[in-house]
């Protein structure tokens, strides 16, 4: 269905933890150890059939991180038995992702965005607080291998920090077919030191001028190529070009209340009709209705964490 703003609501992020394995310095809330009741999968289906009622098509499985679940291949399964659900994906920090590749795939999965900011080991640790670089590298090859596609690697640069290492991100384009994507920073801790640590798709042009732009499907990454190139490069620049007009997301927080921006404090709770479907339904449709025009990242940070929302 459409939006206020005639916006064609098609994609839904489901939250299914706010537990996470890694502490990232981006992430903008310290406790992402921290346990809590989390919904039950049959629970999520319920509240992903109201949404697929109301138009959604593509729903992305993300966290905290999602695989820290034990039960996440029960929710991908019943996900993909929902009829209308046309593309089932999952944003991991593929720590955990070697391992359970192969029964992701199996449960229904199509693809997966992996997280990797530094294909360095001492600057990936100091960034996640963790030195388990290897044991991504080794979930990107064994998602590769058992068929997940596409495959999307997202890297965050952050100047000073892992901006140095956005080359030899790129060479994993070079080398492999999966795109490899930059985000620009988003304000989700403190505003102001997110403005100068701040890489935009600019500066990589400037910095990377063999990449030339190509055709890419309507979304909110512009593609690129390079010589020689067997995946693709995509910049995705919410802070330089605010792609909000175009924006066809919602979402759902790890524990049934419907966020409709990332980038706004708005927040409604579906858990009361939980027990009635056609409620439910109604409500979620409520909530496409009161998504805003666009993210309010330029006036302060948004009031979630990253941990909460999925990104
Ligand atoms: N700004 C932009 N992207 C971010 N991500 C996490 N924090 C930020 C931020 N502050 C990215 C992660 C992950 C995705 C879910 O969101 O790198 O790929």
């Amino acid at each position: 269905m459409k939006d206020r703003f005639g916006r064609e609501i098609t994609y839904l992020r489901v939250s299914v933890t706010r537990r996470c394995n890694l502490n990232c310095v981006y992430c903008g809330k310290a406790d992402c150890e921290k346990k809590e009741t989390e919904l039950a999968p049959a629970v999520i289906e319920r509240l992903v059939r109201a949404f697929v009622a109301c138009g959604i098509r593509k729903v992305r499985i993300t966290g905290g991180e999602p695989l820290v679940r034990a039960d996440v291949c029960e929710i991908i399964a019943r996900l993909r038995a929902i009829d209308g659900v046309e593309t089932l994906a999952l944003t991991t920090n593929g720590v955990l992702l070697a391992q359970s590749a192969a029964a992701l795939k199996q449960a229904g999965l199509d693809s997966v965005n992996i997280s990797l900011d530094s294909t360095d080991g001492s600057t990936y640790r100091h960034l996640t607080g963790a030195d388990v670089l290897e044991r991504v590298l080794a979930g990107i090859e064994a998602a590769q291998t058992v068929g997940l596609f596409p495959i999307k690697v997202n890297a965050v640069l952050m100047k000073g920090v892992n901006s140095d290492g956005a080359g030899a991100l790129i060479d994993l384009a070079k080398t492999r077919s999966i795109d490899v994507r930059f985000i620009e920073l988003m304000p989700f801790s403190d505003a102001g030191e997110t403005a100068s640590l701040l890489v935009t798709g600019a500066e990589l042009l400037r910095r990377f001028p063999f990449l030339t732009p190509i055709e890419s499907e309507a979304g909110t990454a512009k593609y690129y190529t390079g010589p020689g190139f067997l995946g693709r490069v995509g910049l995705i620049n919410p802070i330089t070009e605010k792609f909000c007009a175009d924006c066809s997301r919602i979402r759902l927080l790890a524990d049934g209340r419907v966020k409709p921006c990332l980038g706004d404090e708005t927040v409604y709770d579906l858990t009361p009709y939980l027990d009635d479907a056609p409620a439910l339904q109604r409500e979620a449709a409520r909530c496409i209705l009161q998504k805003p025009a666009g993210h309010q990242f330029e006036s302060r940070a948004a009031a979630h964490g990253l941990n909460e929302t999925g990104g």
